[in-house]
Formats: C-alpha cells, structure tokens, sequence
C-alpha cells in the first residue's frame, strides 16, 4: 500500500469506535462524524503552502505567514460524503465546496456520474475528496477521473475507514493521489460492505436504515 496516511491519534480512534457501535444512533453518528472528520482536516492541511505576508502587531511591525494560493476545495461524493462537510469547514473555513454525485449502474456494476458541480478554476486549487468509506474504490476513482477530466491536479482522498482492497484499487488508477483514513479495516464482504466497518454510512448519517 502505498502514499495512505493512517491518522491513528487517540481521539480518533476512540470516536470511531463510537460510530462503529450499531447501538450509536442517527444524532450522535452524525455529529462525531464530524468531529472525526475536523480532526483528518487538521492533519490533511498539515502541508498546505504558506507565504510571508506584512502585519503590524499592537507593538511592532513584523512579517508572519498566511496560507498562500487559492482555496481549498472539499469535494464530498454524494452522498454520504455530505456529512464530512461542516466537520472540515469548521478548519478550513474558507474552502468552496463542490458536489460530486456518484450511482452505481445495477447492469454494469460501473459507477456512474449523475451530478458535478465545482467552483471556477480547479485546475490551480487543492481537492480534498471526501467519502467515509473506502471500500471497493469504485466511486473514488470514478470521483477522480471526472475531476481531472475538468482539470484537477492536486487531489487528497479523505474518508474514516479504508479497506485494503479500496486502497490498493486507488494506489493502481491514481498513484498521485495519497489517501488519508482513519482506520485501515480487515476485508470487505461479499457484499462490498467493510468489515468490521460502521455498516452503512449514507444510511446512518441520514436516518435511512
Ligand atoms: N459503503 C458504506 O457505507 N459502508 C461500507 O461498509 C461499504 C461501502
């Protein structure tokens, strides 16, 4: 596996085992989605660039650093994508957002796009995908070939729990975009679904078991 960044702090970890619990219900799941998902921002924008900008300070003039370039796009994968959102705006205040919208073709099995919506200019902004699981990959390779179809360059997939198989689909279609997770979970299922996984993420975000 290769360019996958395992965020395993403690507060991470001990926040997903809350949303991996069935006993966690719609609320809860939804709001520490969001805080797991504020905690990945807070690491993914480790290296973003910074540039030297002139302030003045109640005593002294100085030169301190601002981050540099255009902003930061979040793309979240419809739908369950949504519900990373506020988390990593609540850092990254500024970010557009663009909607990427995902279903999956039942004859061919194929991912197909039904809906993109970016702001101006991607070809020169960062990407920050988001998705909670990475499971066959199938969506998050679709997401990012139609996005560096309209130009992207610079992509970082985001999502809380990664199977081996996703992450080894994403590093053979687009080993230029690193993947930040987490957790790495044991397999998928026959079903597609990670295991042990949450289950359903959409689902549980959404209230729609
Ligand atoms: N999507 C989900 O929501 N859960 C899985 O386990 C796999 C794909």
């Amino acid at each position: 596996m290769e360019n996958v960044h395992v965020i395993d702090h403690p507060l991470i970890q001990h926040k997903l085992t809350i949303i991996r619990d069935k006993n966690t219900g719609t609320k809860d799941f939804r709001d520490v989605v969001n805080e797991i998902a504020r905690l990945l921002a807070y690491e993914v924008s480790r290296e973003l660039p910074l540039k030297d900008i002139e302030i003045e300070t109640p005593l002294v003039k100085t030169t301190q650093k601002t981050i540099a370039g255009k902003k930061v796009v979040i793309v979240p994968i419809l739908r369950a994508g949504l519900g990373m959102v506020d988390g990593m705006l609540d850092l990254i205040p500024a970010a557009r957002v663009g909607h990427i919208g995902m279903y999956r073709n039942e004859e061919t099995m194929e991912p197909v796009e039904y809906f993109c919506k970016m702001p101006q200019g991607i070809d020169e902004r960062e990407l920050l995908i988001v998705d909670p699981m990475l499971a066959t990959g199938g969506s998050a390779i679709a997401a990012i070939d139609a996005l560096k179809k309209r130009g992207a360059k610079e992509m970082k997939l985001v999502v809380l729990v990664a199977a081996p198989e996703g992450i080894k689909k994403i590093n053979e279609a687009h080993p230029d975009v690193a993947i930040y997770t987490a957790a790495i979970d044991e397999k998928l299922n026959d079903k597609a679904y990670i295991e042990p996984g949450l289950g359903d993420a959409g689902d549980r975000l959404f209230g729609t078991l």
